[in-house]
């Protein structure tokens, strides 16, 4: 038997050390989880997402009474973006989330289901996307979706 080891690269950073453009994005994550709306989690998620031409489109989750309905804050942003500008590949996307009346001290990480839809810009333009996740005691930084979903599924085996 053959053991695989799969190392994922994860920086630390804290505000001084992030660059003004992770900054910004960092900071417009926050501000978007005013607009979540999550009466049943009470857990309000915002996202930033940035193009390469710079633009900056934000999401929140958005929860539903059936519960399933709902969307993450990440693939809103995404979407969001994707379907305004498919000509401009993302590449970097922050994450924050407030719940009881403060920021997290430790960063959310997207679901499963966010890593595969960000995986797929990944595949479709060629370019990784940098993840920046925000915690008031610092924000992890990743240069790839692909490191947070070792192991993909991409298409690329497909016919
Ligand atoms: N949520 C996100 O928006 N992003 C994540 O990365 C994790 C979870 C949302 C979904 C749901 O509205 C609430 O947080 C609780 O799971």
């Amino acid at each position: 038997m053959k053991e695989i080891h799969i190392n994922v690269s994860v920086s630390l950073l804290m505000p001084d050390e992030l660059s003004a453009a992770d900054l910004e994005l960092v900071e417009r994550a926050k501000a978007m989880t005013r607009n979540s709306y999550s009466p049943y989690s009470h857990f309000q998620v915002g996202a930033a997402l940035r193009l390469a031409d710079g633009t900056i489109y934000g999401g929140s989750n958005q929860e539903n009474a059936a519960f399933p309905v709902g969307l993450c804050a990440e693939r809103t942003a995404f979407f969001y973006a994707q379907a305004q500008a498919p000509d401009q590949p993302p590449a970097a996307i922050a994450i924050a989330a407030f719940t009881g009346g403060a920021f997290l001290a430790k960063p959310i990480s997207p679901c499963g289901m966010c890593r595969q839809a960000l995986l797929e810009a990944e595949t479709r333009y060629g370019q990784p996307i940098r993840v920046l996740l925000y915690g008031t005691e610092g924000t992890y930084v990743i240069n790839s979706v692909k490191e947070l979903l070792p192991l993909t599924f991409d298409g690329s085996e497909m016919a």
